[in-house]
């Protein structure tokens, strides 16, 4: 199959399963080494094209139910056909993480990879509603990302765009914060909370159970392959900041700006990445809340 020019794809978010190899893949199989036991039910939210899901009903044949939350359409259709194979095991539902509705389930393991970034700044109620819905001795595992930001709030993958941005002339470098600003995107290095800040959030309402970091290095093979990385993971949140007849362009520019990076660094992007696990014990919140 051939891939599509990077600003159809990211209008649709398609190309996610090469794309994701660079970065996000990994947090699949480091997340289910760390689920407990043999589970029966599972939650998957920001599920994608349901790549997390088929591993854990691959791995672990108990699993009668395995679930995904998704507010793409795109996406879920991806995750469907994906899952087609698994049968009445598979539900994938419509959902908006920013207002969780209740489900019919008591998952005895939640997994979110990659998403709590996108929920700033009301990410507690999602933390909150996993609370609600968990099983008694059940698990919420969750990556999150932290990137470091400048007096800005810029870092991470703003700072590549930035680059661009700045290489297309669209902006000088100094007016980028004001730029965003004025488009209405926030920085994703503000959008990921420092992991202390978070710690505070999950802890009102979880004990944390244990905690891991590893270091998330992005490399590419040439300047192409990361314009689709970018499209296919941010879609047209950043590109927005460009009308739409240089949206090629913009994603062209990207790539470029990530090849220059390699070039002189080794690679494009570097930043911590932890995995929690959370149990239920710590009733301050909910009894705060009462
Ligand atoms: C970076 S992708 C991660 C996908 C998958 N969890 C993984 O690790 O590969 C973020 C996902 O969260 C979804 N997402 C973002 N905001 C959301 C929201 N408010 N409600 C539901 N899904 C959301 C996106 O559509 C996307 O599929």
């Amino acid at each position: 199959m051939t891939t599509p020019a990077a600003e159809i794809q990211a209008r649709t978010l398609a190309g996610y399963a090469d794309a994701s190899k660079l970065r996000q893949e990994h947090d699949r199989d480091w997340v289910l080494g760390h689920v407990p036991g043999q589970p029966e039910t599972l939650l998957d939210l920001g599920s994608g094209i349901g790549q997390l899901l088929q591993a854990a009903l691959d791995r672990f044949p108990t699993l009668r139910q395995a679930v995904g939350l998704e507010r793409s359409p795109h996406r879920i259709a991806e995750a469907a056909e994906r899952l087609r194979p698994y049968g009445d095991r598979v539900v994938l539902h419509a959902a908006d993480l920013n207002a969780p509705e209740p489900v019919p389930y008591q998952p005895d393991v939640v997994t979110m990879t990659s998403v709590l970034h996108w929920l700033y700044p009301t990410e507690e109620r999602i933390v909150s509603w996993v609370r609600g819905q968990l099983a008694p001795d059940g698990s919420f595992l969750l990556t999150t990302y932290h990137p470091v930001p400048d007096e800005h709030g810029l870092g991470g993958e703003d700072e590549i765009v930035a680059d661009a941005l700045t290489a297309l002339g669209v902006v000088r470098r100094d007016d980028v914060p004001g730029l965003f600003a004025a488009g209405g995107v926030l920085p994703i290095a503000t959008r990921t909370r420092p992991a202390d800040d978070l710690e505070g959030l999950l802890g009102r309402y979880f004990r944390v159970a244990e905690v891991h970091e590893r270091d998330a290095v992005v490399t590419v093979d040439s300047a192409g392959q990361y314009g689709h990385f970018h499209a296919a993971t941010f879609g047209d949140y950043y590109g927005r900041l460009v009308e739409p007849a240089r949206r090629p362009e913009f994603f062209r520019a990207v790539g470029e700006a990530a090849w220059r990076r390699q070039e002189e660094r080794g690679w494009v992007s570097h930043m911590p990445v932890w995995l929690w696990r959370l149990t239920p014990g710590d009733q301050r919140a909910l009894s705060r809340e009462e």
